[in-house]
């Protein structure tokens, strides 16, 4: 079969400016038209804040988290390097002039696999959010009835937080940058073990309470 360079260039030229022309109308079509929200303004104060890619980058985070310590150079490196190869050897290596993909098995499933892969890497990642976002929640939780633990044991009887409250004992600001939660716990059930002569009185709580109360501790700054 004889072809004419010159024809199958010049369809070719026009199929590729057709297309080209079209993507640029939608994403131009989308930027004036869709009012996308704005994330609210970053607050380095906020510790509570999940960063997260955009959905069409999930997949690679998820991938990313199958890949722990220093196997992430698995996903970030070597499958991404052998896939472009891939690519790139792919004319050399396959010499088959059938283009129909059902007379292509191989290529045809290799392409269905790494799609369905993509797909669910994607749909696995957007659900993290949730996830996180419950712990958060629950931690939430737990500080706030700490506080209030806090309060009814009436711990600022002696212990201010950031100035505020009598300085009987130690200021509690910034106490997770100082202990960590083992010891903080370890006063609290027996303040006389960790400091011999302490007037502090031990609180007596029960363990959910406990951790409670920790965690609020933790969470000052
Ligand atoms: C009667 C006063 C008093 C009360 C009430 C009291 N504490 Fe204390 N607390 C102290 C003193 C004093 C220390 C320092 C230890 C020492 O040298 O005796 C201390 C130490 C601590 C520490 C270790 C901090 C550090 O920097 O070493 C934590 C945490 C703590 N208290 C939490 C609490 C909590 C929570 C409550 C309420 C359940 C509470 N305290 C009630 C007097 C008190």
């Amino acid at each position: 079969m004889e072809v004419k360079t010159g024809k199958v260039f010049s369809q070719h030229l026009a199929k590729e400016l057709l297309m080209a022309v079209g993507v640029v109308a939608v994403v131009l079509g989308l930027a004036l038209g869709i009012d996308l929200p704005e994330e609210k303004l970053a607050d380095p104060a906020d510790n509570t804040y999940v960063p997260r890619p955009e959905w069409y980058f999930l997949f690679l985070f998820q991938l990313l988290k199958l890949f722990p310590g220093q196997m992430e150079l698995v996903a970030i490196v070597v499958i991404p390097l052998a896939g472009t190869v891939l690519l790139y050897g792919l004319p050399f290596v396959d010499r088959n002039p059938v283009r129909h993909p059902k007379q292509r098995p191989l290529a045809s499933w290799a392409g269905v696999v790494i799609l369905a892969g993509v797909l669910v890497l994607t749909a696995w990642g957007a659900d993290l959010p949730r996830e996180v976002a419950r712990t958060i929640g629950l931690n939430k939780a737990a500080i706030a009835a700490g506080k209030e633990i806090f309060e009814q044991k009436q711990c600022s009887m002696c212990h201010a937080i950031r100035g505020q409250g009598q300085n009987f004992g130690p200021d509690l600001a910034g106490l997770s940058k100082r202990y960590d939660e083992a010891y903080v716990e370890g006063v609290l059930k027996n303040p006389q073990q960790v400091y011999p002569g302490t007037p502090m009185p031990a609180p007596n709580l029960p363990p959910e309470e406990m951790e409670k109360l920790t965690a609020f501790l933790m969470s000052l700054e």
